[in-house]
């Protein structure tokens, strides 16, 4: 009879702990949602040097000459974020390259999505 205030107690206290957790967890992912894109700026600029788009592409903003593939300052205005992303994966969807140059075709299974995702940021924001 004497336990059941405490237990009740108990249950209060743990509540409003996992409210409190929750809430502040949540504030925490909305700090680092907002953060995010200049990371992911910056982390995009290294993966495109580790996976050695500039060695094709020309990208004024990787100080990157390649000539091998199309001018990337030029061909991006014409992508949006999906569109990046699909052609880093699948660059040939409709099956093999039309000429001999040819884009690789297995970035999409050595990159992990955070790098894709940050390799598009740094695209994106090279293009504007
Ligand atoms: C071995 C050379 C090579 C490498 C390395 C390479 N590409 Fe390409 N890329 C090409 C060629 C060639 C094309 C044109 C092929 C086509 O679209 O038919 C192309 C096309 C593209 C396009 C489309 C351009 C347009 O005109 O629409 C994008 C975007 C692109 N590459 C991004 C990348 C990124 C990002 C990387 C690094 C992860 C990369 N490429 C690595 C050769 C390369």
């Amino acid at each position: 009879v004497k336990a059941a205030p405490l237990v009740a107690a108990a249950v209060a206290a743990v509540a409003a702990f996992t409210v409190v957790t929750l809430s502040s967890a949540g504030d925490s992912r909305e700090r680092s949602a907002a953060s995010e894109p200049r990371a992911g700026v910056v982390e995009g600029r290294s993966v495109f040097a580790r996976f050695g788009c500039g060695t094709c592409h020309t990208l004024h903003a990787a100080r990157a000459r390649g000539p091998i593939g199309p001018n990337l300052d030029e061909a991006l205005p014409r992508y949006d974020r999906d569109a990046l992303a699909a052609k880093i994966v699948e660059p040939y969807p409709d099956g093999a390259p039309r000429e001999f140059a040819q884009m690789p075709t297995d970035f999409g299974e050595r990159m992990t999505d955070r790098e894709l995702d940050a390799l598009v940021a740094f695209l994106l924001a090279a293009a504007e």
